[in-house]
């Protein structure tokens, strides 16, 4: 196993190592030349993957059903009805999976715990063996390979059983199983694992699964949708707070009951958008709320104990309250801070000048976002409509963070690049994958940047290690450092950019010595 490398895609690589300007578009998004020394040498350098995503074996050894197994079998859900039954069949293959991420240099892998693996009906039934086995023959092995593991505990799959039962994160019953779920991954796991993350994008499974109805368990009302049951407005609001109180139940057993002796440490992940104001002033004052309305909707009450004041004026009563007792054990439930950062867009502010229907509305801040300035896109599209390239976004959600909620490390969890349909789907094309190289370049040359300006981050991880169910859009999207077959072979192949972080990383020399023997 490990990277063998087509003569074409090294003559490539050789010219995207030695000229770092070949391909610049705009002064803005012409790289810098980034090393791995740019970044200090106890860094990690990751690749993130999650359990629905990546394992398949949907049926297999005690494992019950999801709501994404459900989910995915609705016919037209999916983008080509694709399904996670087999996804990478990673369930089979993950001794091969962690080799490829040995062969690259990885020093860290984050990836999530199948909630129905190991709790198939959650509270409601028993701990199933077969699930504890498998993750714990990816901890036994990554750790063999000197692969740090950072765990996220539910990256949006969860028991059906739990939606059928009390409609899931609809209602505080959520919290308990939760708990119950982190419990046995910290008894089980938490000998081995050192960095924890309780929920993968809360406000996320918010957006999608309750606002816009495009997620499971599709909740939504006009004007955002047309779904069976919901209410836009509202329901978000509920299952945030349900996942944050999840969260910090978790944290708080997790201090009490294992940290000291385990000696991991506990974070929570968002999703970021960077904004930048469209045009006025009070855009300026848009893209502050806006931050608060997302940033702040999570980590004010993890950092401070209590939600924003931005959130509150707007909201009002239709925002959940913290009694005394929850405040006590949400401020302060993180030992770091762990972000997902794709994209930046612009933010223009509803109050003073007029916004559709369904963005007029305080759950949107009274903010519309828009890729566009005079008709200009901010970057280039991404694979996933309202993804656009813009690195210095990067640079920018560090500051930010680093601002409002000072004192804390920084993981970016995730950060990535889907090339476009129109941009081709032979399997050549999407080997040759410059446009993905060139993003990670300048994303990262923008995280040095901030780290230079003081920001304290400790870790970056590409999303994703290979090719895998892309959620709604199926297999189509492609996210991978390496090309996955899912038609037919399910062979991994590596894209040139997993040649090239491989070379980032200081494999270079070794991969040169694999390329004699071609
Ligand atoms: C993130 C999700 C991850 C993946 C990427 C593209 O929001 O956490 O599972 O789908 O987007």
């Amino acid at each position: 196993m490990g990277i063998k490398m087509h003569p074409f895609f090294f003559c490539f690589l050789l010219l995207l190592l030695v000229s770092p300007h070949s391909y610049g578009e705009s002064e803005e998004d012409e790289f810098e030349e980034i090393k791995r020394s740019d970044f200090p040498k106890h860094f990690f350098f990751g690749a993130s993957t999650s359990s629905y995503q990546i394992e398949g074996g949907y049926l297999e050894d005690g494992k019950g059903i999801s709501n994404w197994d459900v989910f995915s079998h609705i016919p037209g859900k999916i983008t080509n009805n694709d399904t996670g039954d087999v996804a990478d069949d990673h369930y089979h293959r993950f001794l091969e999976d962690i080799e490829l991420m040995h062969s690259m240099g990885l020093n860290a892998y984050r990836f999530s715990i199948s909630w129905t693996r190991i709790l198939p009906r959650g509270r409601f039934g028993k701990v199933n063996k077969g699930g504890i086995n498998f993750y714990n023959k990816i901890i036994d092995n990554l750790l063999l390979k000197g692969i740090e593991p950072f765990v996220t505990i539910y990256h949006f799959d969860y028991p059906m059983e739990l939606e059928r039962r009390y409609e899931s994160w609809m209602s505080s019953q959520m919290q308990d199983d939760f708990v119950e779920f982190a419990k046995v991954c910290f008894e089980e796991f938490g000998d081995r694992v050192k960095y924890w993350m309780t929920i993968n994008e809360p406000e996320m499974v918010a957006i999608l699964g309750y606002r816009m109805g495009s997620f499971p368990p599709a909740h939504c009302s006009p004007p955002f949708g047309k779904c069976s049951m919901g209410n836009s407005d509202r329901e978000p609001l509920i299952v945030v707070h349900n996942q944050l109180l999840a969260h910090a139940k978790a944290v708080s057993l997790y201090r009490t009951h294992f940290q000291v002796k385990q000696g991991g440490s506990i974070g929570i992940t968002i999703s970021i958008q960077m904004y930048e104001p469209l045009d006025q002033q009070s855009d300026t004052q848009a893209v502050d709320r806006i931050l608060a309305f997302y940033v702040g909707w999570i980590y004010d009450p993890i950092v401070y104990g209590d939600y924003p004041k931005e959130m509150r004026e707007i909201l009002g009563s239709e925002l959940p309250s913290f009694s005394d007792e929850d405040k006590r054990y949400i401020k302060g439930s993180l030992d770091f801070i762990s972000i997902n950062h794709y994209t930046t867009k612009y933010a223009k502010d509803c109050f003073h000048s007029s916004c559709p229907d369904e963005v007029n509305r305080p759950i949107n801040a009274f903010v519309e976002t828009t890729p566009y300035r005079n008709g200009i896109l901010i970057g280039d599209p991404m694979g996933i409509p309202g993804l656009y390239v813009v690195p210095r976004g990067m640079e920018k959600v560090i500051n930010y963070i680093k601002q409002r909620y000072p004192n804390h490390s920084i993981f970016v969890t995730e950060n990535g690049y889907s090339m476009r349909p129109s941009d081709g789907n032979k399997v050549e094309t999407i080997l040759n994958d410059w446009k993905r190289i060139k993003f990670h370049k300048s994303y990262l040359a923008a995280l040095a940047r901030a780290m230079r300006n003081g920001g304290d981050v400790r870790g970056y991880f590409i999303w994703s290690l290979m090719d895998n169910f892309e959620w709604i859009r199926g297999y189509d999207t492609r996210f991978g450092l390496f090309y996955v077959d899912h038609l037919k072979t399910l062979e991994r192949r590596p894209k040139l950019s997993a040649h090239w972080f491989a070379s980032f990383l200081g494999g270079y020399s070794q991969q040169l010595t694999q390329l004699s023997s071609i």
